[in-house]
This record gives structure tokens, C-alpha cells and sequence, in this order.
């Protein structure tokens, strides 16, 4: 059985890279497999999130799901929180996960920054809590951007450490999904800084909610730069872009690939259309294009962001679902670990 789960957390301004790296990937595959998709609030409490605004916030991760296309009748949509398991088996897993695997968490180094001594100790075990996530549902397949990679490196240790540990094969090792043309969207301000919610700088990022002028304004003040666009002899013989040559030009190969992604098309494609035109051509047409594919499905994120009961309903009846699932998993846990169940 091919069984997706992915998260994505509410900490608000979800954004183009969350769009592009990972909720249209959900959309696709959703014809696939049997899917899970979680709003992770457990994980969105590791740092410190206003209590009311966090409600507000699950509803558009909800909403954002539900309109970019994710179908809630064949899969299941709901919110961490109201599932135990996840902190059941997030538990069982802080004492399987080493703290040399989690002293390795590169996410972990970038936000605890130089104040390791002042962050929550939740921020430290979360991968660990990941891990919960994916294999309390046993799920095979992960679809994430690229900046999860290491994240599922430990989720698949933490599998095979249990299994090995208690002698069962209990837990499947799962697999990264990381597809399309923008699986590491970078900010529009910086090309060395991935886009981020937690950005302080607005025209950092393209929201799923921004309105046409707003992504127009963006766009327009992305930084670019002078040269013109290439053509294709700059990609490697397998059509991808070497890391020398993004490096040479951050931003414009961000903007390009942007595009390519909106567009559904492959670098090679956009190089042959748009090569020897300058950025301020091809930030017109990316506009253009931005506001087709976004427009209409923020606008519905905002419809449905207005209808609490039938998005919170989804979320309920999703998390009795998802609890049916894990349920049995649970049980094979606490037999394997050796908890007394009376
Ligand atoms: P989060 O909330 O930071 O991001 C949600 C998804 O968006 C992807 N993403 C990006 N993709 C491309 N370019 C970017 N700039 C960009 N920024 C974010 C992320 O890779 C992710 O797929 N730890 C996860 C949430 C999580 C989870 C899980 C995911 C918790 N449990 C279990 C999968 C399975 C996170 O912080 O995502």
C-alpha cells in the first residue's frame, strides 16, 4: 500500500515556496495514493505563537489545501493537535532518536542561532515529532521541498532504529517526494536565502493571499539582475541547472525557475522562450502568469477562511479519521516497547 503523509505548520504568510514545493505537489499525487495531510500545530508551538491568531492560522493552512485542489472527501485533511498519537509516538520517539542525530539538524542551527541556550527544548526534539507524524499512519511517502530532506534522513533512521531495537518490522522506511521545476524557492529580496514566513521583509515573499497588485508590486521590486536571460547551453546535459552557474546569478535563476514552476514547464522551456530579453520583460510576463495561477485560489482561500464551520468540520471529521488509522499502529507500538495494557 502507497500511503502519503505530509504537514505544513500555521505560522502564517503560507507562501509561494510552500505552494510550489509542496501543496500543489499534494494535489497531484492525491490520484496516487491514499493521503494525509496535516496542519502540524504541535510543531508550529515551538516557538512562541500568539494563541488566537494560531487558530486563524490552522484554518488557512486548512483552506489552502482545500483550494488548491486537495480533495476532502477521498483523503484526509486535519490538525495534529486533535490526534493524540502524534505526541504518543513523538515521546516513544525522543527516547529511540539520539542526541548526536539531532545536534546534526541544520534547520535547528539556522533558528536557534546564537541563542541555543534560550530556545524551547520542543524546537530541539521536533524532528523527532516529524517522525511520529509520518509513521504513526506507517506512511510510505513524503512529499516535501528541499529543505526537509534531512528531516526525513531522520525520520528513516528513527524507523529502522525502532525495528532493529525491539526486533519487529514494524515501521516502513519512507521515501522523500521532492518534485518540480521550484523544490527550493528562494527569497525575492535575497537569492542565498530561502523565501521563509518567518521573513521580516514582506516583498521577501509572494503570499498565497496576495491580490494582483500586490504580487505585480512584488515582482516588479524583486531584486534581478542586468544581464539578459540565457539560453539553454547553460543547463547540463540533463536539463538541470549546475550549481555554478545558479550560483553566478541567484536571483534571476530563482525568477526563471519560479516561473517555470507556475508554468509547468522545465527550465530548458523557459530558457528557449524568454533567452536574450532583459528582466524587465520577463518580470511582466511572470507577473501575468503569477496572478493566473494564484489569483483565483487565494481568493477562494479567503471565501473559505470565512466559513469557520465548514472548515473546522472538515478538520474534525479528518482527525476521527486519521485517529482510526492510527490507532492499531499505537497498539503494535506499546505491545513492541512493552507498555502494560489493561
Ligand atoms: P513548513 O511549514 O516550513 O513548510 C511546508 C512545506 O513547504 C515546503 N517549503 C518550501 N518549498 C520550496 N521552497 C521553499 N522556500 C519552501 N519553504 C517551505 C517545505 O519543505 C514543506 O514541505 N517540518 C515541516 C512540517 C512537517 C512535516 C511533517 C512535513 C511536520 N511534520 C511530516 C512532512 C511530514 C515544516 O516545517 O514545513
Amino acid at each position: 500500500m502507497k500511503r502519503i503523509f505530509s504537514g505544513v505548520q500555521p505560522t502564517g504568510n503560507l507562501h509561494l515556496g510552500n505552494y510550489l514545493g509542496a501543496i500543489r505537489n499534494f494535489v497531484r499525487l492525491q490520484n496516487d495514493y491514499e493521503c494525509i495531510f496535516c496542519v502540524v500545530d504541535m510543531h508550529a508551538i515551538t516557538v512562541w505563537q500568539d494563541p488566537k491568531q494560531l487558530v486563524l492560522n490552522t484554518r488557512e493552512v486548512a483552506a489552502s489545501y482545500l483550494a488548491a485542489g486537495v480533495d476532502p472527501k477521498r483523503h484526509i485533511i486535519f490538525n495534529q493537535s486533535q490526534v493524540s498519537a502524534h505526541a504518543e509516538l513523538g515521546w516513544i520517539f525522543n527516547c529511540v532518536s539520539r542526541i548526536g542525530w539531532l545536534n546534526r539538524m541544520t534547520q535547528f542551527k539556522d533558528k536557534a542561532g546564537k541563542n541555543k541556550e534560550k530556545v524551547s527544548t520542543g524546537l530541539y526534539v521536533y524532528p523527532n515529532l516529524m517522525a511520529a507524524d509520518i509513521l504513526a499512519y506507517k506512511a510510505t511517502h513524503v512529499p516535501v521541498g528541499e529543505d526537509q530532506k534531512q528531516h526525513l534522513e531522520l525520520t528513516r533512521d528513527i524507523a529502522l532504529k525502532f525495528n532493529n531495537d525491539f526486533k519487529v518490522d514494524l515501521f516502513p522506511v519512507p521515501e522523500p517526494l521532492i518534485m518540480g521545476a521550484a523544490t527550493r524557492v528562494m527569497s525575492l529580496r535575497d537569492g542565498s536565502k530561502k523565501m521563509s514566513k518567518s521573513d521580516p521583509s514582506d516583498y521577501s515573499r509572494i503570499t498565497m493571499m496576495d491580490d494582483a497588485d500586490t504580487v505585480a508590486k512584488k515582482i516588479r521590486k524583486a531584486t534581478s539582475d542586468p544581464h539578459l536571460i540565457p539560453g539553454i547551453e547553460v543547463l547540463g546535459e540533463n536539463g538541470s541547472l549546475p550549481d555554478e552557474i545558479r550560483k553566478e546569478r541567484p536571483e534571476a535563476f530563482n525568477l526563471l525557475s519560479i516561473y517555470a514552476a507556475l508554468q509547468d514547464q522545465e527550465l530548458k522551456d523557459v530558457l528557449g522562450e524568454f533567452e536574450g530579453k532583459g528582466f524587465a520583460e520577463f518580470k511582466q510576463s511572470l507577473t501575468d502568469l503569477a496572478v493566473e495561477k494564484l489569483g483565483p485560489m487565494g481568493a477562494e482561500m479567503k471565501r473559505l477562511m470565512d466559513d469557520q464551520s465548514y472548515v473546522d468540520g472538515i478538520l474534525k471529521e479528518g482527525a476521527g479519521r486519521a485517529a482510526a488509522l492510527a490507532e492499531p499502529v499505537m497498539r503494535e507500538v506499546y505491545d513492541a516497547v512493552g507498555f502494560l495494557r489493561s
